[in-house]
């Protein structure tokens, strides 16, 4: 693999004169941002090639990081505000970090020729062993958005053993049933592209409220040289099947999960409902949070290791949890707060949060 950069932030490096202890971490997290500039690689896959980008050097007996972005954006727009929140770099500091971009979803990516036949959902999760066997990585953990929370799902239900742990944030299991068939193509008689998959991935509220956020995301993706591939991701999002979990049957998630709703998804009360809202975006503190608790339930985050914040909001969040398992997710979002709730239900198993 081409080389990696990665800049170790030590306890001992000295005060510049006047300079305060905070100060220069934050000097020193601005220039590991700034060098670390990941390492971007094409594989090709029985369903054409694929690019991911690797940040980080592999930890031994760690699971890299794996991301897959929703549709109308890339592993950069999807990903990077997360990834680069300051408090997210104690994190992913302990973890090699593997970024992938639907085909033809990549920068600079060429426009697929008229006719060309777009993997369907499934086969994009068929992809992603071809990633890790070329970078030789044995585990996960996942995490995905939308779309890509659909992909990590399958690749999950069809690869358990190499998924230590998925994080899916707005995740539709379900395939679009004929009412929303009739929604779809309605929407299609009066809305472009653009504005469709603005649709999924903000709520309503969010685009007239067209915040400086929205009109970054709305620019983006209606002026994206390759808005034709981007549109050949939303049919196959469109038409994908159902995942079929089933409740303590056998087709299930064998990890543990942490499912995020935006607390803009305009079916609270549904369950994993096509939520609006993109809290990787506008929540990055809250879902670092509730990530690096997800990390410690899993073994990799000792709590010595967690900021002030966390490990007080997190004493007040786990002794507020509930161990009901059974739990419906509408009630946990009913019961969330401004700040946004957690839950946890059995140790190692399903972590909600709305944010
Ligand atoms: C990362 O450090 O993993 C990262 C950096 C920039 C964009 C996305 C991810």
């Amino acid at each position: 693999m081409a080389e990696l950069q990665e800049v170790q932030i030590t306890e001992e490096k000295p005060l510049l004169p006047g300079q305060t202890p905070e100060a220069a971490k934050e000097a020193e997290l601005a220039a590991r941002i700034l060098l670390d500039q990941g390492q971007t690689h094409s594989v090709e896959t029985p369903y054409g090639s694929v690019t991911f980008t690797v940040y980080g050097t592999p930890k031994p007996k760690r699971p890299a990081i794996l991301t897959y972005h929703d549709v109308g954006l890339n592993y950069k727009s999807c990903f990077q505000p997360l990834f680069q929140f300051e408090d997210m770099q104690e994190i992913i500091q302990n973890f090699v970090r593997v970024h992938v971009d639907a085909p033809g979803m990549e920068e600079g990516a060429p426009v697929f020729p008229l006719g060309y036949q777009y993997p369907s959902l499934d086969q994009l999760a068929d992809m992603i062993p071809c990633v890790l066997q070329y970078l030789n990585f044995s585990t996960i953990i996942g995490v995905g958005v939308g779309a890509g929370a659909y992909i990590l799902a399958r690749y999950a239900l069809n690869h358990p053993d190499t998924v230590e742990g998925l994080v899916l944030i707005n995740i539709d299991p379900n395939a679009k049933g004929w009412m929303d068939w009739a929604a779809h193509k309605l929407t299609g008689l009066t809305s472009s592209i653009p504005e469709m998959i603005l649709g999924h991935l903000f709520s309503q509220e969010e685009l007239s409220g067209n915040s400086e956020l929205i009109q970054k995301y709305r620019n983006i993706i209606t002026h994206a040289p390759n808005l034709d591939n981007i549109e050949l991701y939303w049919n196959s999002y469109n038409n994908r099947r159902d995942l079929n979990f089933e409740r303590g049957g056998d087709i299930t998630l064998r990890c543990p999960v942490m499912l995020v709703v935006g607390d803009q998804a305009p079916h609270e009360d549904a369950v994993m409902a096509d939520s609006g809202g993109q809290p990787q975006l506008t929540q990055p503190g809250k879902l670092t949070e509730a990530f690096k608790y997800f990390l410690q339930g899993m073994g990799y985050m000792a709590s010595s290791c967690m900021t002030r914040l966390s490990r007080s909001r997190t004493a007040s969040l786990t002794s507020a949890a509930s161990v009901d398992g059974n739990r419906s997710r509408s009630r946990t979002l009913s019961q969330s707060s401004e700040s946004g709730t957690l839950s946890s239900g059995p140790p190692g198993h399903t972590m909600e949060v709305s944010c």
